[in-house]
């Protein structure tokens, strides 16, 4: 009887562990172009390939007068995006990388569907993306001819949900780089990225709800 006690005892205890694991729950996190990871604090980092002393490459669209691309802010998640446009073949292509541990990766952007004919970078989305360092292909896009400028909101750039469960990182380039195409030109407007992560089973709601005043992971 003793040692059935005993051995009760023990399954007890090996089993614990596990049932506190299983109270885990996938939920989705967004990193705004803008702000910090509200889980990790991780940042979005924004630079140009090749040239580490600019480190401009993207910039808040917002707030840019001169660009081409206006989108409407309240289109867009955090009333923010961030742009960039390429016109010539180079290696100064804009990136943007972000770290999340997590299972999935969602890039989200802004197209430009439509334009009038334009000597700007704004008929052609050219966007390729990495996965912990390796191409895991492109969005590419090309407006059609129209009156007038429309955005599409909300679009998925980029989506993988394979990934093992674990630390990565994603990167976006706007526009083909060095390789030799005979149309460079380029825009590019990020938007936010969405992570797949584990979260406490009573914490999901606070998260995958809409904007989150009280959230306590935030800092
Ligand atoms: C995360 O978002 C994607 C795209 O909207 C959706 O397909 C997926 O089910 C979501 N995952 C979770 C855990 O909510
Ligand atoms: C939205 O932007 C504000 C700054 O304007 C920032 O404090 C807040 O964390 C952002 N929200 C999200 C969900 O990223
Ligand atoms: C890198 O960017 C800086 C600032 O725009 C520029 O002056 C410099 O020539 C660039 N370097 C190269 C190798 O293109
Ligand atoms: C895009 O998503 C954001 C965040 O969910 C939302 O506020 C905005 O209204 C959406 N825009 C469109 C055009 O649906
Ligand atoms: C598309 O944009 C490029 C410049 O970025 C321009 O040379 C070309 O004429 C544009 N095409 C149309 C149909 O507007
Ligand atoms: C682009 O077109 C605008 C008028 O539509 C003109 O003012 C501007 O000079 C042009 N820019 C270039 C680089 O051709
Ligand atoms: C992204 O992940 C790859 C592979 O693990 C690594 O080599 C690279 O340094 C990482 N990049 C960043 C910016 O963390
Ligand atoms: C994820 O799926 C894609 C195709 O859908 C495949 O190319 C890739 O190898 C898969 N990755 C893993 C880690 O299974």
């Amino acid at each position: 009887m003793l040692s059935f006690m005993r051995m009760l005892l023990f399954v007890f205890l090996i089993i614990s562990p596990l049932s506190t694991y299983s109270s885990f729950t996938l939920a989705n996190v967004s990193i705004d172009d803008s702000a910090p990871d509200p889980r990790t604090g991780a940042r979005i980092t924004y630079g140009k390939i090749d040239n580490t002393t600019n480190g401009v490459g993207f910039i808040e669209g917002q707030n840019c007068q001169k660009c081409g691309a206006q989108p409407d802010p309240s289109q867009t998640f955090n009333r923010t995006w961030h742009a960039a446009s390429v016109k010539s073949n180079g290696n100064e292509s804009p990136f943007a990388t972000v770290s999340f541990t997590g299972s999935a990766i969602y890039v989200m952007g802004i197209v430009v569907s439509s334009t009038p004919a334009t000597n700007m970078s704004l008929n052609n989305s050219k966007i390729f993306f990495q996965v912990d360092g390796m191409d895991q292909g492109s969005f590419l896009y090309k407006a059609s001819l129209g009156p007038e400028i429309i955005y599409s909101y909300n679009m998925t750039l980029f989506a993988t949900e394979n990934l093992s469960y674990g630390l990565h990182n994603v990167t976006i380039t706007c526009g083909d780089g060095a390789l030799p195409q005979r149309d460079p030109n380029s825009v590019c407007l990020l938007d936010r990225f969405i992570y797949t992560t584990r979260v406490d089973s009573e914490d999901s709601s606070s998260i995958s709800g809409g904007p989150q005043p009280s959230n306590k992971f935030l800092f």
